[in-house]
């Protein structure tokens, strides 16, 4: 257990050690940062020093005619710490800023290395907090805590001399007790760290309800779920109050306690400070000074205790920030991986086994070939596999066995970058950015020229509709393109797809979502789009897709019938025929 605890206490300071990169560009404005903060703490001394002389040569002896140096002493001196002060917050927030900013680049470029299956892990709130809200509370957290930490310490350091200067035996018998006010901040760490981790937790479970109830508004009005929406809302709240308080319980004893303790210290001192003035030991001058300092002493460790909490917080926030940044993406380019230039010969699944969680097979043995040009469909019930056939292609999520070749070689010999270029993918439910449409469409080549722009549009069967819109191709369609209907997002994602022109065409399910006029038009386009090239095709529709070279029918993971429509439809029994037949009896039934 001791062991584990060392091993991850090291962990810890291999990552504040990881900090640097992120800070030495900017090293010298920290670190001036830092230097400032040592006179606005030290000249607090100046101020406790400067009661003695006053005390004895003006209140006792009497011997100075005019003390105004004194008054005078005091306000440059704290006009002077006050500048400081200025030039120390500016230069923090600054030094601040762009770290933070450079850390969350940082976050930002690791998550888009991600792989599909660790988004299909986390909810949208995690990504928030562990990208956006962590580098936050790292970086301004720490640099804020560490300018009133310097100057905290330089403070207490320099009111110490004072208190020493003055009377070295109280002197003693202040550092004692205020080394027993500190003791308890020693494991402050252990107490808070759980507390921590569920906070990160709960809080991401804000987000991410914020997140579901904007998406979801739709299906939350027409299931009428707002009572429960609000329940959960407000179980989540009371989650987080209930963290919070258990945070204050652990740490907000702390201040007060070490309050208490101080006291007890200027108890003391006064109480045997008054026996050194009337045994003559020290001077009333002596005797003030060390007073003052004491009290000005009090606040700055008062102010240890409460920062040393938030600079545990921005530990902790680091921690969690070089965990995500250690994780190593499961799906990368491998060193001698090496470019697809367009497909020459075919695409053959070998023996392909898959799973999405461990011993929870979805693909099993799967044997497809299919030579350039050809076009192979997938049909069979839903849940039985097929989007997650054509989704290994890209490599969204990597086989277990067997092996996915183009022209021979594994897709995972190919680097992902040309790998992906050369696929394009339609699915039913496009992603479409907030924007406009022309911005959508080029996403599929950002060269593409006016001319390649509008013969996308075209083969899209976009143009007429383009046509009655005012701004044109530079409407915009509202966040995941709100403002269009099923049918034209479904065309601007053929479009886009037709920009890319990549060899290889994926389809999945690219019209199920669309009434029949619109999947019509919809359908046109996609016959365009996959002209001359390789085609994989899910089709909810059969006669969309009678034409195929190929028709694989798969049933909960497994390949029962390949061949041909007419060879298919032969079949007696077959499942390709019950599925037809299932079809047109619908089809006849619904007309
Ligand atoms: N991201 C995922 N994580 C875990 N299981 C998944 C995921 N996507 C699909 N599945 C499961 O894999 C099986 C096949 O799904 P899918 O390929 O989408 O079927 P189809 O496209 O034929 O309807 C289903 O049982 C589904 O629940
Ligand atoms: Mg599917």
């Amino acid at each position: 257990m001791d062991l584990i605890n060392k091993i991850k206490t090291t962990q810890a300071y291999i990552n504040y050690s990881r900090m640097w990169p992120y800070v030495k560009p900017y090293w010298f404005r920290a670190l001036l940062a830092m230097l400032i903060c040592i006179p606005i703490g030290s000249l607090d001394a100046v101020i406790a020093l400067s009661l003695k002389p006053y005390m004895d040569l003006v209140m006792v002896e009497k011997t100075v005619e005019s003390p105004w140096y004194i008054p005078f002493g005091i306000v440059a001196f704290t006009s002077i710490q006050g500048l400081l002060n200025y030039t120390a917050t500016y230069l923090n927030t600054w030094v601040g800023g762009k770290i933070t900013n450079d850390l969350k680049m940082s976050l930002y470029k690791k998550m888009l290395t991600f792989e599909t299956g660790y988004f299909d892990r986390k909810k949208s709130g995690d990504i928030v907090f562990r990208f956006n809200n962590d580098a936050d509370v790292a970086c301004s957290g720490l640099l804020d805590n560490l300018k009133t930490f310097v100057s905290r310490i330089f403070s207490s350091i320099s009111l110490v001399c004072v208190l020493f200067y003055n009377s070295w035996q109280l002197a003693l018998i202040a550092i004692i007790i205020l080394g027993c006010a500190f003791a308890p901040l020693a494991n402050i760490r252990k107490r808070i760290k759980s507390v921590m981790d569920k906070s990160v937790t709960a809080g991401s479970a804000v987000i991410t309800a914020y997140n579901e109830s904007f998406a979801g508004n739709k299906t939350i009005i027409s299931y009428n779920l707002a009572n429960q929406q609000e329940k959960k809302f407000k179980d989540i709240l009371s989650n987080i109050f209930t963290l919070k308080i258990k945070m204050i319980q652990r740490t907000s004893w702390l201040s007060p306690m070490m309050h208490v303790i101080v006291s007890i210290g200027i108890g003391i001192a006064i109480g045997y400070g008054s026996h050194l003035i009337l045994t003559h030991k020290i001077t009333s001058g002596n005797f003030v000074s060390f007073i003052t300092a004491l009290i000005m002493l009090y606040q700055p460790v008062k102010n240890l205790g409460n920062n040393f909490n938030s600079v545990q917080f921005s530990f902790m926030a680091i921690e969690r920030i070089f965990d995500v940044l250690n994780l190593k993406p499961k799906i990368q380019d491998k060193p001698n991986a090496v470019e697809l230039k367009g497909i020459q010969r075919d695409i053959e699944f070998k023996n392909v086994n898959f799973e999405y969680l461990k011993n929870k097979p979805v693909l099993k043995n799967i044997n497809l070939h299919i030579n350039k040009g050809e076009a192979i469909a997938f049909v069979g019930n839903s849940g039985g596999g097929k989007s997650t056939i054509v989704s290994l292609i890209p490599r969204f999520y990597d086989i277990k066995s067997g092996s996915i070749t183009i022209d021979g070689i594994d897709i995972r010999d190919y680097t992902l970058h040309s790998l992906r270029q050369n696929i394009a993918v339609v699915f039913q439910d496009n992603f479409l950015f907030s924007g406009t449409i022309r911005e959508n469409i080029l996403l599929g080549n950002k060269n593409a020229s006016e001319e390649q722009i509008n013969q996308a549009v075209k083969m899209a069967y976009l143009d007429e509709f383009i046509a009655t819109l005012k701004d044109g191709l530079d409407t915009q369609i509202g966040e995941r393109g709100i403002l269009l209907s099923g049918g034209q997002k479904q065309r601007v994602a053929i479009a886009r797809a037709f920009l890319k022109d990549a060899p290889i065409i994926i389809l999945d399910e690219a019209t199920s979502a669309l009434d029949n006029k619109a999947e019509a038009i919809v359908q046109k386009a996609i016959d365009n789009l996959m002209k001359d090239k390789t085609v994989f095709v899910i089709a909810h529709r059969l006669s969309t897709i009678q034409n195929a070279d190929k028709i694989v029918v798969i049933n909960q993971g497994e390949i029962v019938e390949t061949g041909t429509h007419t060879k298919l439809l032969n079949i007696p029994n077959g499942a390709y025929k019950a599925l037809y037949e299932m079809q047109f009896k619908k089809q006849t039934a619904g007309v």
